[in-house]
């Protein structure tokens, strides 16, 4: 099947815990001309919360977008540590990360902590990619898709049509994140079809079609070709390979 025409790429790099600001810049400045070059395709970038002003200046006469990497569900309080959606979009995000993997799994968070900060961010105005994705266990289990339709219906509970639509979502199967171990382009966009499946039937046919459905989990300058190329991955979500220029670079310009 063809890809839809209507769903303009997006290449986000997450850029985690990495980069000080003067590393940001650098950074920056190397995927510049990349960005340029692309119009035709949508790039963002989730530096961590210190660097972002300095990335937002950085990027202030470019087409690239800055996202956080999470955020809280509440708008303002005593959440010590805590960042807010509205603190993210005073400082120049579009864009927000929502239900990454590592937050999951290192700070415990769930599907309704996931539905509580899509709720959030949309109050902030911001636009969330929000992540899905199965573990080593839940695959070699045969779980893959009972574990991701869970995470879609129960992240996405009670949000209309018009929402769901304009959500970005990233599958990233746990085992491929940081580990080099690409899935193959046919067992994501198994996973990125099943996911389109599920999306139409709680947004309508062209809702469902609406949605950029990004894959991550170790993509890289020399497999982001043949993972693009698939009829249902509108984009990446990058760790790794964002923070090296030249990568991001190739990545940005994939064809
Ligand atoms: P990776 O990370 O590209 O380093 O595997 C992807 C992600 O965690 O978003």
């Amino acid at each position: 099947m063809k890809k839809s025409a209507t769903r303009r790429p997006l290449i986000a790099g997450n850029w985690k815990m990495h980069a000080t600001r003067a590393e940001s810049v650098a950074l920056i400045d190397g995927i510049k001309a990349a960005a340029a070059g692309a119009r035709d395709r949508e790039v963002v970038v989730a530096p961590p919360y210190t660097a972002l002003e300095t990335v937002a200046r950085a990027i202030a006469d470019t087409a690239i977008g800055l996202a956080g990497q999470n955020l809280h569900w509440e708008s303002k309080g005593a959440f010590t540590g805590e960042i807010a959606g509205e603190m993210l979009k005073d400082v120049g995000c579009t864009y927000v990360i929502v239900g990454h993997s590592e937050r999951r799994l290192f700070f415990s968070e769930t599907n309704e902590t996931v539905r509580q900060k899509i709720a959030a961010a949309l109050r902030a105005g911001l636009k969330p990619i929000v992540c899905i994705g199965e573990t080593l266990r839940e695959r070699e289990g045969d779980n893959t898709l009972p574990v991701i339709e869970r995470q879609v219906r129960d992240g996405l509970a009670e949000f209309g049509r018009d929402v769901v639509r304009g959500l970005a979502i990233a599958y990233e199967p746990v085992w491929a994140i940081g580990t080099g171990q690409t899935a193959t382009p046919e067992q994501a966009q198994e996973v990125h079809a099943a996911i389109r499946a599920l999306l139409r039937e709680l947004a309508g046919d062209s809702g469902g079609e609406a949605v950029r459905i990004l894959y991550g989990g170790s993509v890289k300058a020399d497999n982001i070709d043949s993972l693009i190329a698939q009829p249902d991955i509108d984009g990446a979500l990058v760790g790794g390979a964002s923070l090296d220029a030249a990568a991001f670079a190739r990545i940005i310009a994939f064809r």
